[in-house]
């Protein structure tokens, strides 16, 4: 690979680790955030827990996922890392897209539905948080190999076949 690449790979693993623990620890305090909400508080102490809630999301959280991904996608292919722990992270990494979604669901109903919405206890969604997170931290420090896991041939070799559609010559 192109040596003056390869230098940035500390940058761009900084900017990885920088977005990540943004976008992790936002996660995690968001719910807490939330739970503040009570359908019975009053019209001031509302708007600052929506106001706040929603500009932690928008601003904050959503843009450091997207830097992370962004960085680490850049980061496969600058490190070659076409690893087994690296395809269990992904999924991991999937699980915590879910729960971003998830949270960035009670934002919007705590905003839409104020006098009815009670948002879910935050033990439920720091745990849907924490436990991917973990799960991505100890695969990705530890690069187990995961030797035991046999990927069907199907996924290791080339299949030499052509797309089932045409493609323009140029
Ligand atoms: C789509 C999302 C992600 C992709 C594509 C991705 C990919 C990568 C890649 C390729 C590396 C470099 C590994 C190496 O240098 O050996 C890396 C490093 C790292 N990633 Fe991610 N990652 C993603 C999300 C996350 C998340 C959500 C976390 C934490 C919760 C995380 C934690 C880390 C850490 C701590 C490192 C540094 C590890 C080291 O240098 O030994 N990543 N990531």
């Amino acid at each position: 690979m192109i040596d003056w690449l390869l230098s940035t790979v500390p940058m761009v693993k900084l900017a990885h680790i920088a977005g990540l623990t943004l976008w992790c620890g936002g996660l995690l305090v968001l719910p807490v955030m939330l739970a503040r909400h009570d359908p019975a508080v009053v019209a001031d102490d509302y708007r600052l827990i929506r106001r706040a809630t929603h500009l932690t999301y928008t601003t904050v959280v959503t843009p450091a996922a997207v830097l992370t991904v962004i960085a680490g996608t850049w980061l496969i292919f600058m490190r070659e890392v076409f690893v087994p722990w690296l395809y269990a992270k992904l999924a991991f990494v999937a699980l915590l897209v879910a729960a971003h979604a998830w949270i960035g669901h009670i934002v919007v109903k705590v905003a839409e539905e104020p006098g009815e919405h009670r948002p879910p206890h935050p033990v439920l969604p720091v745990l849907a948080v924490l436990s991917p997170c973990l799960v991505i931290l100890t695969l990705v420090l530890a690069k187990p190999t995961l030797g035991w896991i046999a990927f069907p041939e199907w996924l290791t070799e080339p299949r030499g076949v052509q797309l089932p559609l045409d493609v323009p010559s140029r």
